[in-house]
């Protein structure tokens, strides 16, 4: 579970990113973080993969306070999460299976064990195939699907994806989406950033709105507006 209570972020230009804001995600939840741009998504998304501390309150995952973590203790946190970025921040000269098998290699792990795991996640985005290809290969859409790999292989409980169809077109958006929803059918929790309106409104998930830092709505199956 997540837990977020009072939590305030200022940045160092006195800028509020986020006032006053309290929420709770439960295991196994898909929850939409909707708002107009400048609102405080990608803010509340980086306190809890820990890339920013909050400037008051307490940010919670799985009962541990994670508001003052230490920063050797972030990568902890961090093989506990996937994250997907916007801009799906892969490595250009490595092919699509070393993208993904990039991080599980510093585990300690056999390599028929992260040919498996490779494998496996690549076949839930439906990449399987272009597994030998580079990133300049692939289309945006497919560039996504590996970021989205790379962030499952370990087998998180929690995914958290900020604004991952920001740099697609509908149909693509469409079908990042529909991978993500799958992911979270398997039982991992999913929270997404989005302003993309027909999305939020296709998949009928819980809500958050923020406008300004504050959260101004969280309903069950809503839509944006
Ligand atoms: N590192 C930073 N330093 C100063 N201000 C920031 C920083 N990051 C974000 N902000 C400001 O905080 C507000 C919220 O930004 P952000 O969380 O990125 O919103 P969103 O993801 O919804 O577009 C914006 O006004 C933005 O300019
Ligand atoms: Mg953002």
């Amino acid at each position: 579970m997540i837990t977020l209570q009072n939590v305030t972020k200022r940045y160092k230009n006195n800028h509020y990113a986020l006032k006053n804001v309290s929420l709770e995600i439960h295991s196994g939840e898909f929850v939409f973080v909707v708002g107009a741009s400048g609102a405080g998504k990608s803010t509340l998304m980086k306190l809890l993969y820990s890339e920013e501390k909050p400037t008051t309150g307490i940010v919670s995952i799985g009962g541990i306070n994670i508001a003052n973590l230490k920063n050797n203790k972030i990568p902890n946190l961090r093989r506990c999460m996937g994250i997907v970025f916007q801009d799906y921040k892969l490595l250009q000269n490595q092919t699509v299976f070393d993208n993904v098998a990039y991080v599980i290699r510093t585990l300690g792990i056999s390599s028929k064990e992260i040919n498996a795991r490779v494998n496996g996640a690549l076949k839930i985005v439906g990449l399987h195939h272009k597994k030998n290809a580079t990133p300049a290969e692939l289309s945006g859409g497919e560039q996504q699907r590996v970021g989205i790999a790379r962030a499952i292989v370990n087998g998180p409980p929690l995914l958290i994806a900020d604004e991952p169809t920001g740099n697609l077109d509908p149909q693509n958006s469409m079908e990042i989406m529909q991978i993500l929803d799958q992911i979270n059918q398997r039982g991992i929790t999913v929270i997404v950033s989005t302003h993309d309106q027909n999305l939020v409104d296709y998949f009928r998930k819980r809500v958050i709105k923020l406008d300004n830092g504050e959260i101004v709505k969280d309903i069950q199956a809503g839509t944006y507006e």
